[in-house]
């Protein structure tokens, strides 16, 4: 398997002040080296400065989506060469805000996973079920049909991730048990498995989902689970670097 990413989604959270917290990841691996892939994924006006901000060190930067088309008519979008060229190498795709909020299909988001490739990005692609898939008892085959519909043949030994965020679970302060994140977790490695042969062992599969210091370490000793998509605890580098920590 890839090593395991923890990843912080800042959504439409931050300033140029914001920046200094990359520095005080950076400087903290300096002294001592993350046991993972770390990545920030900013909002897209602050790509440019933490790029810069995380150049030469252990910190990634990722952006948190993209258009399809690489340019054209598509007024307030951006696309994934655009990310590529302010110098971010990762894009997290299908974030459930994305989904509900811009109505954004399995369709759409395996087009942009496409984009993303295309320009030569890392896509961390989100999948999970709302609370009522969850009550009716639908989890698993709602995960297992996004999986389906929006990861595109072209990932086929590609460096991407999953991330599985109960939608119920982001920004809520709930999370699902071990035993849930586990079941959720082998299903999509099966279908990895299925999609992409041998080749669907390798990406690794993170869970999102108010992931925070105190419940990290049992998240991250999950069955199955290859790091972690962490929001609003992100934003610190202290909370993020006790995530980190956790693994
Ligand atoms: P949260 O968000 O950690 O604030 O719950 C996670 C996410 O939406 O990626």
């Amino acid at each position: 398997m890839a090593r395991p990413l923890i990843a912080g989604n800042w959504k439409m959270n931050g300033s140029a002040d914001s920046l200094t917290e990359i520095s005080r990841l950076s400087a903290a691996f300096e002294e001592r080296a993350p046991p993972c892939r770390v990545a920030i994924c900013p909002p897209a006006t602050l790509l440019v400065q933490a790029v810069e901000r995380a150049s030469g060190t252990m910190v990634e930067i990722g952006a948190q989506d993209c258009r399809a088309e690489a340019s054209g008519a598509f007024t307030g979008d951006i696309s994934a060469q655009m990310i590529a060229d302010a110098g971010a190498r990762l894009v997290i795709l299908g974030h459930s805000e994305r989904r509900t909020l811009h109505g954004e299909t399995d369709e759409v988001v395996r087009g942009k996973v496409q984009g993303a490739l295309r320009a030569g990005l890392e896509p961390i692609v989100c999948v999970g079920e709302s609370i009522d898939e969850r009550r009716a008892g639908r989890a698993v085959d709602v995960v297992r049909g996004q999986i389906r519909g929006s990861l595109p043949p072209e990932l086929a030994g590609a460096a991407f991730s999953v991330a599985y965020e109960p939608v119920w679970a982001i920004g809520s302060g709930m999370t699902p048990t071990t035993a849930q994140i586990a079941e959720i977790h082998q299903a999509i490695r099966e279908d990895l498995r299925e999609l992409f042969g041998p080749a669907g062992d390798g990406p690794p599969i993170l869970y999102g989902g108010s992931v925070k210091p105190d419940n990290a370490a049992q998240v991250l000793a999950t069955a199955g689970v290859g790091g972690a998509l962490v929001g609003g605890a992100s934003l610190k580098a202290a909370d993020f670097l006790k995530i980190i920590e956790a693994l």
